[in-house]
């Protein structure tokens, strides 16, 4: 009888530890890769909101892309980094990847996009979701999944705002 008692027991710390293994693969590092080398991008637009500035970037290859109508390159990021106060508070950050897409179902998917969130540390928050991220950027789907791709054939140096 105690042997029982203890072997659920045992049995319950497993499926705790499953659980939580099952939490992290939802919640997880995917195939985002902070960029290596985020001078490489160009800041082709700010968003103000309150106290929120969000410089976005992105490639010059995408932007060439962009504004001659051809598909954006796989090996891109577009790069979101969103200061409160004037400090760095996080970086939010898009990849497109040859086969990304194939990690998702057709509801979630975002075509060959995967999105993730990152600390100033460049961890990644393991509180967030990125399924969420999905969902809204799904909204524009016509554009690449791409909120503000249409503002990068007004770039001419200075970022649009
Ligand atoms: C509720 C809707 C919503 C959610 C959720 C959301 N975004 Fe966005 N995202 C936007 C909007 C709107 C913009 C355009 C900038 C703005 O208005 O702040 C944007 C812009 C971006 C950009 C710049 C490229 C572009 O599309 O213009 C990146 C990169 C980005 N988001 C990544 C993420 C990541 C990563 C997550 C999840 C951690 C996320 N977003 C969650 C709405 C959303």
């Amino acid at each position: 009888m105690l042997k029982f008692v203890k072997s659920v027991a045992a049995a319950s710390v497993i499926a705790g530890a499953v659980s939580m293994i099952g939490w992290q693969v939802h919640a997880e590092t995917n195939r985002v890769k902070f960029p290596e080398n985020l001078d490489h991008l160009v800041h082709y637009t700010t968003v103000r909101r309150g106290n929120v500035t969000e410089h976005i970037m992105t490639t010059p290859e995408a932007m060439d892309a962009v504004k001659s109508g051809r598909p954006i390159p796989a090996g891109t990021h577009f790069v979101l980094v969103d200061h409160r106060d004037g400090e760095l508070y996080r970086y939010f950050v898009m990849e497109k990847g040859e086969g990304f897409g194939a990690d998702y179902d057709e509801r979630r998917r975002t075509a060959d996009w995967q999105f993730q969130w990152f600390w100033p540390d460049k961890s990644v928050n393991m509180q967030e979701n990125t399924a969420r991220c999905q969902s809204c950027h799904r909204s524009q789907a016509d554009s690449d999944f791409l909120y503000t791709a249409y503002r990068i054939p007004r770039f001419n140096g200075t970022p649009v705002q």
